[in-house]
């Protein structure tokens, strides 16, 4: 059977972790709405510890979402803690995360703490967040990191503490593809409670693999992709959630999971996320970059207007972009006589032909030849007699 991946969005809070961005609690709110009505199971509105501004977001986005859970972070600090579970208070659907690292290197420079005493704050934090909220996610930040029979040691301290969501973050983006999935078995097999919590992936982009390493997650048990709309984030960003999506549903021959969030909304809240966070998205980004579905070489776009899929392996109408077909200095002749048929000169060949090398010298020289000096060229034509408009 098919597992249907939940998404859990955490553009507000790691994607605002990226340098420069700061969303305004307003642009929060607008942007918690538009991932709701996109479909995805969580918003982690922020971290409500952080500022008194951070603690307002997370209150407003908690009032604003009906049907998604909002999620608070807190570190394994009471405060945050305490934090967390009063910003996310008014939520429909009240969810807290909290996080502590793991691995040898952060707990020897970074906390200071003994394996020992890791465990200790797991049972107790865990528990106290329990007493006080039903869903419970656990992070040992730096997961990917850490040796695996301690890993299994902090996880199950969290589940017997009332954890109800165990998320293994690749917080370094240091993981391959296929270390990230074995560690998920190593998991299924070492942990007794793995079938009674939610797992969930948490890929950082480092090495650029944060998509391949999130789908080998879910192709090794997990059933939650953690991530942001555009991959942004700390460093080198997060798993883009638009891409983990479209590539589960393009690959649906392929993948064991299904997906149910409205993708024809991809596009929209992709530019709303660029606007916002004043991060470009570029042109050649997967699935939303501006030349994601333009085709400008002559052999592409002759193979294009006979059949689109031979250059496209899904419709951009399915996450809500068009296809384009600029016309450059690589473009052929189909192109730019199906280009000059939309505008309304359809020529005979012989037309084209002649008309051609006058559209080459203007590309070379122009990059991207305009509609409006196709035009002028087909005028030109049209003024030599040889052709009807
Ligand atoms: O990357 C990370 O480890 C995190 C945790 C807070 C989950 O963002
Ligand atoms: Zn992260």
């Amino acid at each position: 059977m098919k597992n249907q991946i939940r998404f859990y969005d955490t553009t507000l809070r790691d994607g605002e972790q990226t340098i420069g961005v700061n969303f305004s609690i307003d642009e929060k709110v607008a942007l918690a709405k538009s991932l709701e009505n996109f479909g995805v199971d969580a918003i982690e509105a922020g971290f409500p510890a952080a500022s008194a501004e951070d603690f307002e977001a997370v209150e407003a986005v908690s009032e604003a979402v009906q049907e998604a859970e909002v999620v608070g972070l807190a570190r394994m600090v009471k405060k945050d803690i305490d934090a967390a579970i009063a910003a996310t208070n008014k939520a429909k659907h009240q969810v807290i995360h909290v996080f502590i690292a793991t691995s040898p290197i952060h707990r020897e420079t970074k906390l200071k703490m003994t394996k020992a005493e890791i465990i200790e704050k797991i049972q107790e934090d865990v528990a106290y967040t329990k007493s006080r909220v039903d869903k419970v996610i656990f992070s040992p930040e730096d997961a990917t990191r850490t040796e695996p029979d301690y890993l299994v040691a902090s996880i199950d301290a969290a589940i017997a503490a009332g954890a109800t969501t165990i998320n293994i973050p690749d917080t370094v983006g240091y993981d391959l593809p296929e270390e990230y999935g074995e560690l998920f078995d190593y998991l299924h097999d070492h942990i007794q409670a793995f079938d009674q919590v939610t797992w969930s992936t948490h890929t950082h982009n480092d090495l650029g693999l944060a998509n391949a390493n999130a789908l080998a997650g879910v192709a090794h048990g997990a059933t939650e992709i953690q991530g942001t709309i555009n991959g942004i984030g700390e460093r080198a960003g997060n798993v883009d959630l638009i891409e983990a999506a479209v590539t589960l549903q393009v690959r649906r021959d392929h993948c064991q999971q299904t997906i149910a969030l409205n993708l024809q909304q991809a596009t929209k809240i992709a530019h709303q996320v660029e606007n916002y966070s004043k991060v470009k998205i570029a042109a050649n980004k997967a699935i939303v970059g501006r030349n994601a579905f333009a085709h400008e070489s002559g052999i592409h776009q002759d193979g294009y207007l006979k059949n689109p899929a031979t250059y496209e392996i899904l419709s951009p109408a399915m996450v809500g972009a068009s296809a384009s077909m600029p016309l450059g200095k690589l473009s052929g002749s189909h192109a730019v006589s199906a280009k000059l048929k939309e505008l309304g000169y359809e020529m005979p060949i012989e037309n084209i032909a002649h008309l051609f090398p006058a559209f080459k010298t203007l590309a070379e020289k122009v990059s991207i030849v305009s509609d409006d000096q196709l035009i002028a060229l087909a005028e030109q034509e049209l003024a030599e007699g040889v052709v009807a408009k």
